[in-house]
């Protein structure tokens, strides 16, 4: 009744008990952080081979116009003369990152119009037939990985918002 010890040694499992518990919610909080990454956004392939492949199907179809370096044209914001858009950046100063993979998606499978007034006239092509849904998730995984980390965020977060409201 009177062991001084006793109480060390009640005392002793316990501690073993919290640190065990704290192990598996730090393992439980890794996973989910990871899992979070790993979240698949078709914008956001962590995959090196797709990213390489997207590299190349970028510098064949898209580099012309968007730059080869994702710099787009100059004066990509101003209008031309004959009333079409100059290609935009795909790097961060641009705005392809302000939309989700799927609307990304649409536009180079099928070109803008699914997003513009009728008869809207572009020069970006549709590359319907041309490229396979691979390529074109790869060619946007390459677009997605020259984004810096803040940037992938968002538009991750703008991914997210997409999702819920479909
Ligand atoms: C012949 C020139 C040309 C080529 C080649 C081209 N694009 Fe474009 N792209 C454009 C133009 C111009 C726009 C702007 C469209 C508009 O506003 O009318 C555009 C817009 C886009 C957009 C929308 C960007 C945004 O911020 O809204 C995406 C995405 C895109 N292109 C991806 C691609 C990809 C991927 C390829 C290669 C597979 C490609 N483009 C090849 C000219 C081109």
């Amino acid at each position: 009744m009177n062991d001084p010890d006793a109480g060390k040694r009640a005392a002793r499992p316990r501690r073993a008990t919290v640190l065990a518990v704290g192990a598996i919610s730090t393992a439980a909080a890794l996973g989910a952080a990871w899992w979070h990454w790993r979240a698949p956004s078709a914008a956001d392939g962590a995959d090196p081979a797709v990213i390489a492949q997207g590299r190349e199907v970028y510098a064949r179809y898209c580099a012309s116009c968007h730059g080869e370096r994702l710099e787009g044209q100059p004066h990509w914001q101003t209008r031309r003369a004959d009333g079409r858009m100059p290609a935009p950046p795909h790097d961060a100063t641009g705005h392809t990152w302000h939309h989700p993979s799927g609307v990304l998606f649409t536009i180079v499978k099928n070109g803008v119009q699914a997003y513009a007034p009728p008869g809207y006239q572009s020069d970006m092509p549709a590359f319907y037939g041309v490229l396979t849904d691979a390529q074109i998730r790869a060619v946007l995984a390459y677009i997605a990985s020259n984004w810096p980390e803040a940037i992938r965020a968002r538009q991750a977060e703008i991914e997210r918002a997409s999702r819920q409201r479909q």
